[in-house]
């Protein structure tokens, strides 16, 4: 039965702590091996009773969200309704705070919540298990960004495995310029591997490094073992993301990587008060449009109020 009150829900941004690329899929798709961080930075899904679907987009980057059924969202409301055989009906509005096109999976976090604040609407009580099948369905990312958390991710993402790192990790994330489109970073990566001028991707390397630093919860030791095999296809297409790695490596950053398929820089810092620091030393350099220090792990998508 669907619920005569607005239902609001939440999902966290992402960053990619290790990204090994495999050999292009005959799908269209890489196979993956890789580690995923949900750190706090949300976009918030609210879904009313409406007559069919409609959608609106406020916040971070909404003149270049589409409010329409090319949006994730919508396509998340079609699919459940398919499933759960409920009328697709919501009035549903996006607030942005995860800038769009940014290697931070915002696109995939509002389909993640559109699920839990569409399930709880309609009452169609889907199981977590149920929402992550159709959340695999709606993109690679879209399981993560329900399930939250630090998880090992293979296949082309969207098989997981949940892993137990408690230790809060500190970032300050800086975007930079436009966003970048995820299939051109990786039709550059597939140019450059057939170029020879990167590792073909047929050795993936393991995550267990990562995985063990993230829990020794030792900022040094997970800064040596960050990797990411879409940031040198990202740094060809948008070279001036040197100058911007650079600039958080100069201003005091542990680690620094590009956080999936960019543009957004990630840099690791021992603390809060060094996310402080960084962030304000990084807003003042006039390198990035956007910064924001946040921490991971936090939970996947959830309702709110
Ligand atoms: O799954 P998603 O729709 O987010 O993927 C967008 C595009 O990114 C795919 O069409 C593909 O070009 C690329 N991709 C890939 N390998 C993956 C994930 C995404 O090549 N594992």
């Amino acid at each position: 039965m669907t619920a005569s009150a607005p239902v609001t829900a939440r999902a966290p941004a992402k960053v990619n702590v290790h990204l090994a690329v495999g050999p292009l899929r005959p799908d269209g798709f890489h196979e993956l091996r890789t580690v995923y961080l949900a750190v706090s930075l949300f976009d918030t899904v609210t879904v009313g009773p409406g007559d069919g679907l409609s959608l609106s987009v406020t916040g971070e980057g909404a003149d270049v969200v589409p409010a329409d059924r090319r949006n994730l969202v919508w396509r998340a409301a079609e699919l459940l309704a398919g499933s759960a055989g409920v009328p697709a009906d919501a009035e549903m509005t996006i607030a942005k705070s995860i800038p769009a096109a940014a290697g931070l999976a915002g696109g995939s976090a509002d389909a993640a919540a559109a699920l839990v604040a569409l399930d709880a609407l309609w009452g169609t009580r889907a199981s977590r298990e149920d929402l992550a099948g159709l959340a695999a369905q709606l993109g690679s990312d879209v399981p993560f960004s329900l399930l939250g958390g630090v998880a090992l991710g293979s296949g082309r993402g969207e098989q997981l495995s949940p892993v137990l790192a408690r230790t809060p990790s500190h970032w300050v994330l800086g975007i930079a310029g436009e966003g970048l489109s995820t299939p051109a970073v990786y039709a550059e990566l597939d140019r450059l591997r057939a170029a020879g001028r990167v590792p073909d991707g047929t050795d993936l390397p393991p995550a267990e490094p990562v995985i063990a630093a993230l829990r020794s919860g030792l900022p040094q030791e997970l800064a040596g073992a960050l990797g990411n095999d879409l940031q040198a296809p990202a740094l060809t297409l948008r070279p001036e993301l040197r100058r911007a790695l650079a600039a958080a490596t100069e201003a005091g950053a542990a680690g620094v990587l590009v956080s999936g398929s960019g543009p957004t820089v990630a840099a690791l810092v021992a603390d809060e008060q060094s996310a402080v620091r960084l962030t304000a030393a990084l807003a003042g350099a006039g390198v990035f449009r956007t910064v924001r220090a946040v921490q991971g792990p936090v939970p996947g998508a959830r309702l709110v109020g």
